[in-house]
């Protein structure tokens, strides 16, 4: 543990580190992919280039460190980074190399200001937000990998079948290659996805919610096609995904992980709200519902652009007629002509705060969302503004973690 004067130092130097946070995570990057190339292999190069993985690896830094004397306050978070880290095979060998960059970046940016006491408390405190981390990941390998049907790192899966679900989502059912068992999953979890696609120089990993309900002969996740648009370049993996890999191929998976899951013990109406390609983790959660043969009272709220882009609507509708007591809501946002003609839609427009008390009636129920940013904040602040208490109301981002 640290002594009273290093935790101290850390909190008074937190806000100058947050004034320079981005500055010093960029250059940290910098750095550390100058010394370890071989890491370019596990983070996400979009997200670099768009700085949201700066953000996000700051925020952690500066909260852990806000919360040096009392770290199990921020467990939930730290659970939640470790999830995904543990689906893209980080291992305890890698922290010192983080730090050792880290340091160095502070002391770099800060300059002067970075004095010997300054430095030996970050290195300090780095070693035990580290050590955190490295111990609840250890406790979720050892969990994936000794679970019926589990594994550690990344193992082949074949494509079994490939599904249009839109004009823009297509479905992919997979199988282990190995002919073993598949380890069982919460809906609402995400496998990892290791590509390595000919010609590029690393390899790129990106996350992918489980679209059906656990339990089937089969993991399906279902991927939305990146476009460019502008000058901003297309997906490389979902791209991929969709023009090059068909049945027969072979895709290297993390088992199952993340914390954002249907709680199956709550007796609570249940309301899953979606936003786009964010209906993934929704359908798995419907399902797993249906499957059960719940008596709980479950709505169904999408919002897609239009018609031609609205995946699995038939399913859904299939769902809700077979179990009277759950329910569905459409919301397009632009609706083409023949959306009006055959009136395929409830509401017009983006989803808002009266429009979300219509439809889900009863605001003591467990709400949970995902979609765009913009679509999330702006239900989690409809949600809030209804008088939804902030333990019924879950969400996740498709994306490095950011706050609504
Ligand atoms: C927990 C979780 C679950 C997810 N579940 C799903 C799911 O079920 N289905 C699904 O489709 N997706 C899901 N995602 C998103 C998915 O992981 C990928 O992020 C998505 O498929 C895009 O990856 P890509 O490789 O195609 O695009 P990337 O190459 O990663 O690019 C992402 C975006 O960044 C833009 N970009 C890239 N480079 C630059 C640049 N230099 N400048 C500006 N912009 C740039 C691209 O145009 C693109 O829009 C999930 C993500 C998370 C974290
Ligand atoms: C204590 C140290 C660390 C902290 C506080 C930290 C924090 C974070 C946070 C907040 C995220 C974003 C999670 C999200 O998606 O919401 C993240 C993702 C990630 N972390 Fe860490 N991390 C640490 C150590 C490491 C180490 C040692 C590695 C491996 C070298 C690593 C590799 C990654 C990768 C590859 C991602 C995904 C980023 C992407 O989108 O490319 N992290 N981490």
């Amino acid at each position: 543990m640290l002594d009273e004067k290093t935790i101290a130092v850390i909190k008074s130097t937190v806000p100058v580190l947050e004034v320079h946070g981005t500055a010093i995570t960029t250059r940290f990057y910098e750095r550390m992919f100058t010394s370890h190339p071989e890491l370019l292999n596990i983070f996400n190069h979009a997200n670099q280039k768009q700085g949201r993985q700066q953000t996000a690896l700051a925020n952690a830094v500066y909260a852990a460190a806000q919360h040096i004397d009392q770290l199990e306050s921020i467990l939930p978070a730290v659970k939640r980074i470790a999830h995904k880290h543990r689906s893209l095979g980080i291992r305890p060998e890698h922290y010192p190399i983080v730090g050792q960059h880290l340091l160095a970046a502070i002391q770099e940016v800060l300059g002067d200001a970075a004095t010997e006491e300054i430095l030996e408390a970050w290195a300090a405190a780095y070693g035990v937000i580290a050590s955190v981390f490295i111990s609840v990941e250890a406790d979720m390998y050892k969990e994936s990998e000794e679970q019926a049907g589990g594994w550690g790192d990344f193992r082949p899966f074949i494509v079994k079948r490939k599904e249009r679900e839109s004009e823009v989502i297509t479905s992919f059912y997979l199988v282990p290659q190995d002919g073993g068992q598949l380890a069982a999953f919460e809906p609402g979890q995400y496998v990892s996805i290791k590509l390595a696609i000919p010609g590029e120089a690393n390899t790129h990993i990106r996350q992918y919610s489980l679209s059906d309900a656990p339990a089937k002969p089969y993991y399906r996740i279902s991927v939305k096609r990146e476009e460019a648009v502008g000058d901003r370049p297309a997906g490389k993996v979902s791209v991929f995904l969709h023009q090059q890999v068909e049945e027969g191929d072979v895709l290297m998976l993390s088992a199952p992980a993340g914390d954002f899951t249907l709680d199956q013990k709550d007796d609570k109406p249940v309301v899953l709200l979606s936003g786009g390609v964010g209906l993934t983790p929704m359908i798995s959660m419907l399902n797993t519902l249906a499957d059960s043969g719940t008596d709980r009272a479950v709505t169904f709220i999408h919002a897609a652009q239009h018609g031609d882009v609205h995946a699995m609507r038939g399913h859904v509708e299939d769902v809700v007629r077979s179990n009277p007591r759950f329910s569905v809501y459409w919301c397009y946002e632009r609706p083409t002509e023949r959306d009006r003609r055959e009136a395929a839609f409830h509401k017009e427009g983006f989803v808002d705060l009266e429009w979300l008390i219509h439809t889900a009636g009863n605001r003591e129920s467990s709400f949970y969302f995902c979609g765009p940013t913009p679509f999330m904040k702006k239900v989690r602040d409809s949600l809030l503004a209804w008088g939804v208490e902030d333990k019924n109301i879950h969400y996740e981002f498709f994306g490095p973690a950011g706050s609504l």
